[in-house]
């Protein structure tokens, strides 16, 4: 008993300073939920002949988005990141460069992930490093347009949890970066985050023809002021408006509907907190 005492005094304290090393360990399971939340699998896996994501290739590129090639994310040495460390993963999608110095461009999301916690950087960075190597070789696209310049990132704290519009906040901007298509760009071409929810950029639609993102904000009286959090769940979720009508497929509904429920909850009641702002915004 005494023993026992003893022991769970020791660990408690010692318990703080665990909690910082695990932070900059990560761990597996916690990635794999931020990798799918966050979408990485939505453009660094490969597609086939129907728009279908091909399973043995997942996470291991060769999709282009945004005019550029998407690279290998699994560990393979020679085709993928299997040569990189956990700190270089971290350092590549939060700070926005490679272990060889070149700079990462985008559409992929540094701009966004720049906000990764090193808990869940690490947590991501520790995932991608236990996938199953797959050979794929794909090859960088070519520097055409002028190089983003991305801030030095070295250490992020975490969300306060317990707030839930903190948390709301940082799920929607960081992780599944809602704002890449929902937000007009500013001059520099990077999403206007003054703006953020107004949504108004033109996407291609799967089927053919385009689509443009929804305002999110409370400027839109059509929109999800009208709807309960339910239906703001199910649109995003299932891609399903309050009226039965679908969604285009544009936003990767299935990985969303893999958030966890306290999670979504969070999200939801972060974006009933957006300033409200009206289309003709844009035109500014
Ligand atoms: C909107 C599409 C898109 C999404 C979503 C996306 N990426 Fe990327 N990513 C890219 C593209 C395109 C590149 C290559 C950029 C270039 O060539 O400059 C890239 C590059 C990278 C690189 C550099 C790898 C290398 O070998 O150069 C890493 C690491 C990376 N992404 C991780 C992630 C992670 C982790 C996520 C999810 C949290 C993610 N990406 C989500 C499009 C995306
Ligand atoms: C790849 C771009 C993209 C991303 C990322 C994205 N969206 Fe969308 N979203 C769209 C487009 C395009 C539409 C319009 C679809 C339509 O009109 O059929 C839309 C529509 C919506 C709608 C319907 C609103 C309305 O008034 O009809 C909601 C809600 C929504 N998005 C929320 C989100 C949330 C929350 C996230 C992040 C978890 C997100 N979106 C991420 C492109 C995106």
């Amino acid at each position: 008993m005494r023993l026992w005492t003893f022991v769970y005094c020791f660990m408690a304290l010692f318990a703080p300073l665990s909690n910082i090393a695990q932070a900059q360990i990560g761990d597996v399971e916690h990635g794999k939920y931020l990798v799918t939340i966050g979408i990485c699998e939505s453009c660094h896996t490969a597609r086939g002949s129907k728009g279908e994501a091909i399973k043995e290739l997942r996470l291991a590129g060769g999709r282009q988005s945004g005019g550029l090639n998407t690279p290998n994310l699994t560990p393979d040495l020679e085709t993928g990141l299997g040569s990189w460390s956990v700190a270089d993963i971290v350092t590549a999608f939060r700070s926005g460069h490679r272990p060889d110095h070149t700079i990462i461009r985008p559409p992929m999301g540094v701009f966004f992930y720049s906000g990764f916690s090193d808990y869940d950087a690490f947590s991501i960075a520790v995932y991608l490093k236990s996938l199953a190597p797959v050979r794929n070789k794909v090859e960088r696209t070519p520097v055409k347009a002028p190089l983003p310049v991305w801030p030095e990132i070295t250490s992020v704290p975490e969300p306060d949890r317990a707030d839930r519009i903190a948390l709301g906040h940082y799920l929607t901007q960081t992780v599944s970066h809602c704002f890449q298509c929902h937000s007009p760009k500013g001059q520099n071409g990077l999403p206007d985050l003054t703006r953020a929810g107004l949504g108004g950029n033109t996407y291609q639609a799967p089927g053919g023809g385009s689509v443009v993102s929804a305002n999110l904000t409370p400027g839109n009286p059509d929109g999800i002021v009208g709807w309960t959090d339910e239906q703001v769940k199910k649109a995003i979720t299932q891609g399903v408006r309050p009226d039965q009508s679908k969604m285009v497929n544009v936003m990767d509904f299935d990985l969303y509907d893999q958030m966890k429920p306290d999670d979504l909850s969070a999200l939801v009641a972060f974006l009933r907190t957006l300033k409200p702002l009206k289309a003709d915004e844009s035109a500014k």
